[in-house]
């Protein structure tokens, strides 16, 4: 099949990730160039950041797809300069962050490092690169103690209680403050609850699936009540790529979710109910700086980028468990 490579270079951080390599494998199909950079950290198993790697690697070489791969970390201000000045962006999707509530209380001065100074480093080289638009990922996390829901984009109702959460609003206020000064376009995307195939171990499909598998009790923090607004994958692409090709005058905040929370124990349940077993929870506490609900309002996403949720919890686990199970050679 012919294929004609868009000659316009786009940067995706972070691009080992969980999203950063669902979205650089969706660009490269729309034959778009993409350079993808990550430093590969250990904050969760090194291996499955390399295997998603090697996979856009396998796919760009078989489908004849341009991605390179440059192992760079964001805190790092020459090599973040050399690669803007070698690849003349288009676009950035910033997705590269340390990540997490609890290891926030371990190790707060990698969510300093990572989140306020190598976004600095991006800020100011997609300003002296001329980068026509740049989208980073936020989070949901920055709503932290707000008490009304759903949640909507409003700067007023942001409330952090965690230092990750500080870290990504503060994301928020230098890009708002960047897109005004230097006439920059910036869009920032609060994400909420993200799981699927390729999903972050740190995260509950992951850990209540490894539980299952090794015969483990599956803990459930705050006897399983929280409630969270858990998106599949596809639908958080779908977003990212469309805020990609929205065109905003000013610096525009938009929330990627699913719209209807649920308790983590129906979740749990839904998991367990999809693999056929019986369920061996552990209850426990609630813990330092969880939220007690996320609920996001997307009426601002579903009007401005045509946003729309078209997976939902039953499909989005079984997608999930065929990959895990395939993943990890389980029969
Ligand atoms: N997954 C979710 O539910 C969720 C929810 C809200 C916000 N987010 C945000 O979305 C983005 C992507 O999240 P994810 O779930 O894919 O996380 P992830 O940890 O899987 O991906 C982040 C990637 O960034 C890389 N990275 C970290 N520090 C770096 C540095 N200093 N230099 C270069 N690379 C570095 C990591 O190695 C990793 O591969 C993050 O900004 C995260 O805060 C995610």
């Amino acid at each position: 099949m012919s294929q004609k490579i868009i000659n316009k270079k786009i940067l995706v951080t972070g691009s080992a990730g969980f999203i950063g390599y669902h979205l650089t494998k969706t660009l490269l199909r729309k034959n778009y160039e993409v350079v993808g950079i990550d430093n590969l950290n250990s904050y969760y198993d090194k291996k499955l950041k390399i295997d998603r790697n090697n996979e856009l690697l396998n796919y760009s070489k078989k489908y004849k797809k341009k991605f390179s791969f440059f192992l760079i970390d964001i805190k790092n201000k020459k090599e973040v300069y050399k690669i803007f000045k070698t690849y003349n962006f288009l676009k950035v999707f910033h997705l590269a962050a340390q990540p997490g509530v609890r290891y926030s209380f371990i190790k707060p001065h990698k969510y300093i490092e990572t989140n306020i100074l190598g976004f600095f480093n991006i800020l100011e080289n997609c300003k002296n690169h001329d980068v026509k638009k740049l989208i980073f990922a936020s989070s949901s996390s920055v709503y932290g103690a707000t008490k009304k829901i759903p949640y909507n984009e409003n700067f007023s109702e942001t409330s952090p209680i965690q230092l990750y959460a500080a870290t990504k609003l503060s994301n928020e206020i230098m890009a708002s403050t960047y897109s005004k000064l230097f006439k920059l376009q910036i869009i920032g995307l609060r994400f909420f609850t993200v799981y699927g195939p390729w999903g972050r171990p740190d995260m509950a499909m992951f850990k209540f699936m490894e539980s299952i598998i090794n015969n483990k009790e599956l803990v459930l923090y705050n006897k399983g009540e929280h409630f969270r607004d858990f998106t599949y994958i596809d639908d958080i692409i779908d977003g990212i790529v469309k805020a990609g090709n929205y065109f905003s005058k000013e610096f525009e905040i938009f929330n990627l979710g699913n719209g209807k929370p649920i308790k983590t124990l129906k979740f749990a349940l839904q998991l367990v109910k999809t693999l056929n077993v019986k369920p061996n929870f552990k209850f426990i506490k609630k813990q330092k700086g969880d939220m007690d609900k996320t609920y996001a309002d997307v009426k601002k996403a579903k009007r401005l980028l045509k946003y729309k949720n078209k997976v939902n919890i039953e499909k989005g686990i079984i997608n999930f468990v065929n990959w895990y199970k395939n993943y990890k050679k389980i029969i």
